[in-house]
């Protein structure tokens, strides 16, 4: 059986009268990249807020690790969020440092080491996605997909356990989508590290997904590897790999 590094335990979790979760679970497999997929709207968004601690369900639990992280003191969750990393959707760098400046604040934050220590991992994070030209860089002289980029590596310049990447390629031309999903994947290999990421690129995460979950309707109504879900006979499932108008869900 493999390691479970994160679960989503019957969580239910509306907005007003809007119920976005219901009765919804997922585990999280150690080391492996799971990717969820569903309808703009659908929560997925919500449902790394929820892993991070940043938002409570109303009901169910959410476990990273043996912490339940919706009934946990702040101080605690600080400490379980320094082994997980976010990366937004719209990830902000600070205008008012240069790019190398802010990759470097998780490192400054968080580690004790050199100046000359962290210009080098950050450095390297740069490399990563492409970047390593634009350390002395203000992000106003970035493009919007080069922003993104050094978001990314801002959030994996900590080396963190389980990183939530909320659309790392929407928006980015395909040579850069590759890379970055290729940096997911390399990452993944060199540090067994986990990775729960949302996407409504297809191929993108056939490339880099050991496990697909589809959220539909508050729930998740697939799992499985690339190939489980390409074979899926849920008509929903099929409907929204293949981008079809017609079928079982409501347009
Ligand atoms: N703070 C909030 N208050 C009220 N409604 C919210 C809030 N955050 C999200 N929602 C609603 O909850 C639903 C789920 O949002 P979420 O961002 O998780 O969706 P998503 O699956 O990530 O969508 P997308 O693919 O468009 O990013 C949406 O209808 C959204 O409008
Ligand atoms: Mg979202």
């Amino acid at each position: 059986m493999p390691n479970v590094i994160a679960r989503l335990d019957d969580v239910s979790l509306s907005y007003g009268d809007r119920v976005i979760l219901r009765n919804c679970s997922l585990d999280i497999v150690e080391g492996a990249i799971t990717c969820i997929i569903g309808l703009s709207g659908a929560g997925k968004s919500t449902i790394l807020r929820l892993l991070d601690g940043l938002r409570k369900p109303d009901a169910g639990h959410v476990y990273v690790r043996d912490h339940d992280v919706c009934h946990m003191p702040e101080s605690a969750l600080n400490e379980v969020r320094r082994r997980i990393s976010l990366s937004f959707q719209f990830a902000a760098l600070l205008d008012s440092l240069t790019v190398g400046a802010n990759v470097s604040l998780p490192l400054r934050e968080h580690t004790q080491l050199s100046d000359a220590e962290i210009r080098k991992i950050v450095l390297d994070a740069l490399e990563s996605v492409g970047l390593g030209h634009t350390f002395d860089s203000m992000p106003s002289e970035l493009s919007g997909g080069m922003l993104k980029r050094a978001g990314f590596a801002r959030a994996i310049v900590t080396r963190p356990e389980l990183v939530l990447y909320d659309e790392p390629t929407t928006g980015l031309d395909p040579i850069v989508t590759h890379l970055i999903t290729d940096t997911i994947v390399r990452l993944r290999q060199k540090l067994n590290g986990t990775a729960v990421v949302i996407s409504h690129d297809l191929q993108s995460i056939y490339m880099m997904a050991d496990y697909v979950a589809m959220l539909f309707e508050g729930a998740i109504i697939a799992y499985g590897t690339v190939d489980e879900i390409k074979r899926s006979i849920n008509p929903i499932v099929q409907q929204f790999i293949q981008g079809s108008e017609v079928g079982p869900i409501p347009i």
